[in-house]
């Protein structure tokens, strides 16, 4: 009994630090909002230099400060983030400590037309899958991605702006099954106001247990290669 109390200590340890920030990741994110506040620039390549610090100088993303890559996403769901952020439907939750800092940042950029500056500097990244960090049962995945998933993320997870479901193939498999978690622990997305994430977060639920969430997102992050 002892000993499961500490695995189980153990294991809500390790949770709770994958959703709270480090001191280097907030130092950063403290950095990035002293360097918006003060450029004042609508410029989207000057903007990305307050980016660049967590999401890599292309847009590469950098998993130790829990930044995913930009560069493989489109241009019209990283600008609905990004305002998701600034209204605080995304990042507003008490465990999402990652949302929290972004949502910091995304408050910073001046307005609509900075927005739109950073996410067209960042749409001229050239698009490279990011590397693969998880394994699982591909086949297991593909069943229940193409049952529960490709309808509107596409058969290929390319993605679908008319369903405003972003394209999954080739972002970090890490950022995927975390959001994914996000989803479905009402992290992300519980907000009714929240349209297309609430919408998510009752996909979320579908996935009948984590091991083949985990096969799902490994299948994602095999379309990519
Ligand atoms: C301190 C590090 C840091 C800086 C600086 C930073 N970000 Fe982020 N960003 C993050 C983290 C961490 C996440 C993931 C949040 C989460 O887990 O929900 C994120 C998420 C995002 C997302 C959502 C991507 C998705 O697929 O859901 C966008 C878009 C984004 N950032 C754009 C930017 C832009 C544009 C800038 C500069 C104006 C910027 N970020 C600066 C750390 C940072
Ligand atoms: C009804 C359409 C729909 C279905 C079906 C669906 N999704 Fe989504 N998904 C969305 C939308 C819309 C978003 C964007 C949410 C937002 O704007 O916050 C999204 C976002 C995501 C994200 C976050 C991506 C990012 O970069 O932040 C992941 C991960 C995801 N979906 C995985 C899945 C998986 C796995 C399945 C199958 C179990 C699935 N989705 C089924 C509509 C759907």
């Amino acid at each position: 009994m002892k000993r499961l109390v500490l695995l189980l200590s153990v294991f809500l340890v390790a949770c709770s630090n994958d959703n709270t920030p480090d001191v280097s990741s907030d130092k950063a994110a403290a950095e990035a909002v002293q360097a918006l506040q003060q450029s004042g620039s609508v410029d989207g390549k000057a903007l990305y230099a307050a980016c660049a610090a967590c999401h890599g100088a292309q847009g590469e993303g950098n998993p130790g400060l829990h930044a995913p890559s930009l560069a493989n996403q489109q241009d019209w769901y990283l600008e609905r983030q990004l305002l998701g952020f600034r209204s605080g439907v995304r990042g507003s939750h008490p465990e999402d400590g990652y949302g929290a800092q972004m949502q910091a940042i995304a408050k910073t950029l001046a307005d609509d037309a900075a927005v739109k500056a950073v996410v067209a500097y960042i749409a001229d990244f050239k698009a490279k899958p990011a590397a693969k960090t998880l394994e699982g049962n591909i086949k297991r995945g593909a069943d229940y991605y193409s049952n529960l998933c490709g309808s509107c993320h596409g058969p290929a997870a390319e993605g679908n702006e008319k369903l405003q479901s972003p394209a999954l193939a080739g972002v970090d498999d890490w950022y995927l099954l975390k959001q994914f978690n996000h989803f479905r622990d009402g992290i992300r997305g519980a907000d009714q106001t929240d349209r297309y994430g609430y919408q998510m977060g009752m996909m979320g639920k579908t996935l009948p247990n984590a091991e083949i969430a985990n096969d799902v997102i490994a299948y994602i992050q095999s379309l990519a290669d």
